[in-house]
């Protein structure tokens, strides 16, 4: 069994692919889960090409069934979790007056009504990691858009505001028993879910996941004794833009 083991969802790009390498260059066997499974083998077979110990398992994170295999396929690997980021996400600007129930409904699956379950079909093994070291620890990627409304992105924005509040519940129910809950809150990532601003935000002025990774690297190494429950991460002001 690893010393060490984490699911990452949203895994095979961007910010989770990021997180996930140093994850596993730090001694963690990592479960990667995204939904289109080409593509996340692809990321996965780069980082086993690293001499990386990491599994893929596609799944869509809005699908309970889905959720439940992750966690059964990552406990069958490893037999243990540590660290559980909850990172896959999707956002779908519209005017309000536009708004698709569809779109609606995905991006509140996939961004908010995910986590809870990871939580619920995590607990045991979150709880077994606890009682080891009280330090298991779940990262939740939630947004600067959870923490100020966005016009055109205000079902993300709501999803977002609720991954905070959900953080911080889980820190008053769970952070006593040595499970560790932080809220990651950035505004615009170098990742493809921000190429729809490129052309008025240079990509070296934005936030890189290299930041995202020092941030997740530092939480590893709290002592059991002491909770973030929330980072945000903002750009130098002045451009006027959100994020
Ligand atoms: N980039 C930013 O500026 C920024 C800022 C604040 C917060 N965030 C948040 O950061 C997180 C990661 O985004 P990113 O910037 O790294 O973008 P990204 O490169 O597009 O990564 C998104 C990841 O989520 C996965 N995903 C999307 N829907 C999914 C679903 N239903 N089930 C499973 N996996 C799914 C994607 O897999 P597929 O490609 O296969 O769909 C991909 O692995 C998201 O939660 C996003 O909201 C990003």
């Amino acid at each position: 069994m690893a010393d060490r083991a984490a699911i990452v969802t949203g895994a095979s790009s961007g910010i989770g692919l990021a997180v996930t390498r140093m994850l596993a260059q730090t001694g963690h066997a990592v479960t990667m889960a995204a939904r289109r499974p080409d593509k996340l083998a692809g990321a996965c077979e780069q980082l086993r090409g690293e001499g990386l110990e990491v599994q893929d398992v596609a799944a869509d994170v809005g699908d309970e069934d889905d959720v439940k295999r992750v966690v059964a396929a990552h406990r069958d690997a490893y037999g243990r979790l540590d660290l559980l980021m909850n990172n896959a996400g999707v956002g779908i600007g519209a005017p309000i007056g536009e708004l698709s129930t569809k779109r609606m409904d995905i991006q509140l699956a996939t961004n908010l009504r995910s986590i809870p379950l990871f939580y619920r079909e995590s607990l045991s093994l979150l709880q077994a990691a606890a009682a080891e070291h009280r330090n298991a620890l779940v990262v939740n990627t939630a947004s600067i858009a959870g923490k100020r409304g966005q016009a055109w992105l205000s079902i993300y924005s709501a999803t977002k505001f609720g991954v905070v509040g959900f953080t911080q519940a889980m820190n008053k129910e769970l952070s006593g028993q040595g499970i560790k809950s932080t809220a990651l809150c950035p505004g615009f990532v170098d990742t493809a879910m921000t190429d729809f601003v490129k052309g008025h935000v240079a990509p070296d002025d934005m936030i890189q996941t290299s930041d995202i990774v020092a941030a997740v690297r530092m939480l590893l190494g709290l002592t059991p004794g002491c909770v973030i429950p929330e980072i945000v991460f903002e750009r130098p002001a002045g451009g006027g833009l959100p994020g």
